[in-house]
């Protein structure tokens, strides 16, 4: 399974990277509005940081203006990810940047038929966001065993991108469910290491080896 990070703070990033763990990174409006300043230093900072897919979002409402902007943010490098909006004028929007090789990202996606809408449409990732569905009282990982049996169904490339993940849990599931990648954000990626049983033990081992002697 692929692990992108879902931040636009570069410190997250730098030190992500540093565990050597990190496959790519996601944006959207919120996460760069969060970093504040100028959103085009911070994205190029971004793209330029890490050598995987960074994924950067349209903010046009017109499959004219989706196709604009994304002539412009791919000009930040060529592991730029154009980010569209699941609505009927992001669909035009990415068949028209798939058919100009340009790899999106559909997000916002909150249902299997939505997720079949941007595999027809050839996205090249679909973003279900599961913590918002959990949040009001939907079954955000049922949304995406079915998404995955859909695209399992018809052989579709589009890869399966777990997005509003908010605990180890979430990732766990994905990854039995054969997600392809699961965005995280850098505090629910910190808890992955941890176990109550791990820290006992090193404990342990620390206390017995400080009774040796080294000569
Ligand atoms: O980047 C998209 C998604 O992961 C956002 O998640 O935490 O705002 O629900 P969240």
């Amino acid at each position: 399974m692929e692990f992108f990070i879902d931040t636009a703070n570069i410190d997250e990033i730098r030190q992500a990277k540093g565990y050597g763990l990190i496959d790519g990174v996601t944006t959207n409006p919120t996460l760069l509005a969060r970093e504040g300043g100028d959103w085009r230093k911070q994205a190029e900072v971004i793209v330029n940081e890490v050598e995987g897919p960074v994924s950067l979002e349209v903010v046009g409402m017109t499959a004219e203006e989706m196709v604009a902007e994304a002539q412009d943010l791919v000009k930040f490098g060529s592991n730029v990810v154009i980010k569209i909006p699941m609505i009927m004028e992001g669909v035009k929007a990415t068949r028209q940047l798939t058919d100009m090789g340009i790899k999106t990202n559909v997000t916002l996606v909150f249902s299997p038929m939505q997720a079949l809408l941007a595999a027809k449409a050839g996205a090249t990732y679909v973003s279900p966001f599961v913590g918002r569905l959990d949040g009001i009282s939907h079954d955000g990982m049922e949304v995406i065993s079915q998404i995955v049996t859909i695209y399992e169904n018809y052989g579709y490339a589009t890869k399966v991108l777990v997005a509003s993940v908010r605990h180890p849990k979430h990732v766990l599931d994905a990854a039995l469910m054969g997600a392809d990648v699961s965005t995280i954000p850098f505090n629910v990626l910190s808890q992955f290491a941890k176990h109550p049983l791990t820290d006992l033990g090193l404990e342990a081992f620390m206390k017995d080896w400080a009774t040796l002697t080294d000569e």
